[in-house]
């Protein structure tokens, strides 16, 4: 299958492009690579560097590859306190930007989309585990501008006979098992590449954003979901799509949740390291709880998480982490070449 990947060179895109190859699917990639990186992406996958509000861009790009059954679309801004600090730059790139790519895509005739939302629809959960016909209430502007997109597309579901599957992440996390590819985000805020950061640095510790939760030992508890099963549920979306079955919204997650003091244990565990840790006050937005159903994601995309044991997910992140103490910019082998 002809697949188009917008953002494919970001975190989840990049594992959900290198499933796709491995699985013989003939891959699209178009990122403006302002968060992606370049290097992230295997040799055969034909690459556009671009923007998706720009519509001449998307023009040429949808023209010259002919043949696009479907498209994944990643391509956003991700940053849950940026968001509420720039909420003109999240609505203008993730509302404005998926506006524009809908339309391009119906132009020329692409009318399957597996789209990238998140858990932050749900805002404070009325229950747990979280269901896809729970309340949507986003508490901040990220989650709002993916809440926009997912009506939208349902529009454009019922007005253009357009298919979809949109996917709500829970934390997603780890890396591709080979250690080549994997989390590098610019700044980094995420509790498990900081934790293992602080694992690998005699001087770096991490902070524990509130300790007095209504939690068995007063810590956040999240739903951490490996990258590759996350790459396998876009993949079997699109082919569920592929099959004319009806559009879905869909969580994903593990189904089961771990505290901020046992993904620190588990890093311990993994890296044989001591990790400093110090008890901070409470990060304003985050709930107590947010644990997924993934029930539908079972029984309608027979999916299942392979990484279902947070010592083997955090294993995958620390072999991208000590091979990659820089991310993308600089391996371990350019950093040692300072020295030898
Ligand atoms: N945390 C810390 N210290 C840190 C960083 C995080 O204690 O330095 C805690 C947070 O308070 C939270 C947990 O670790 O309880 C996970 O935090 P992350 O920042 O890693 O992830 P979030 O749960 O805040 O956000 C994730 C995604 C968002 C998405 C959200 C959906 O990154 O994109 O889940 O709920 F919107």
């Amino acid at each position: 299958m002809k697949v188009l990947v917008t953002g494919g060179a970001g975190y989840i895109g990049s594992h959900t492009v290198r499933r796709l190859l491995e699985e013989g699917h003939e891959v699209v990639v178009i990122d403006n690579l302002e968060k992606g990186h370049r290097t992230s992406l295997d040799q055969g996958v034909n690459f556009y560097k671009g923007d998706i509000r720009d519509s001449a861009f998307l023009n040429t790009v949808l023209d010259k590859e002919s043949g696009i059954e479907g498209c994944i679309h990643f391509a956003a801004y991700s940053q849950v306190g940026e968001s509420m600090e720039k909420p003109i730059k999240y609505y203008d790139n993730n509302v404005s930007g998926s506006v524009n790519l809908i339309k391009f895509l119906l132009l020329h005739g692409i009318k399957k989309i597996v789209f990238s939302s998140t858990a932050a629809v749900y805002g404070e959960p009325e229950e747990i585990p979280i269901k896809e016909n729970s309340a949507v209430c986003p508490v901040n502007t990220y989650g709002e501008t993916k809440l926009s997109v997912e009506s939208l597309i349902r529009r454009s579901g019922s007005a253009y006979g357009f298919k979809y599957v949109i996917l709500r992440y829970f934390n997603a996390c780890g890396a591709h098992p080979n250690g080549d590819i994997g989390e590098d985000h610019d700044p980094e805020t995420h509790l498990i590449p900081l934790v293992l950061k602080a694992a690998g640095s005699r001087k770096k510790d991490v902070t524990i954003f509130g300790t007095d939760y209504d939690t068995e030992d007063g810590t956040c508890i999240r739903d951490y979901i490996h990258v590759m099963d996350l790459a396998d549920a876009h993949i079997k979306a699109l082919l569920y799509l592929a099959k004319g079955s009806k559009s879905q919204t869909i969580n994903l997650g593990l189904g089961r949740g771990f505290s901020v003091r046992e993904i620190i244990d588990s890093a311990k565990r993994v890296t044989g390291r001591d990790i400093k840790v110090i008890e901070g006050k409470r990060r304003k937005g985050d709930p107590a709880v947010l644990v997924a159903s993934n029930e539908k994601a079972r029984e309608i995309l027979s999916w299942e998480p392979y990484y279902t044991e947070i010592d083997s997910i955090m294993e995958t992140a620390w072999k991208w982490h000590k091979g990659h103490p820089k991310g993308y910019n600089e391996t371990i082998k350019d950093y040692l070449s300072n020295f030898f």
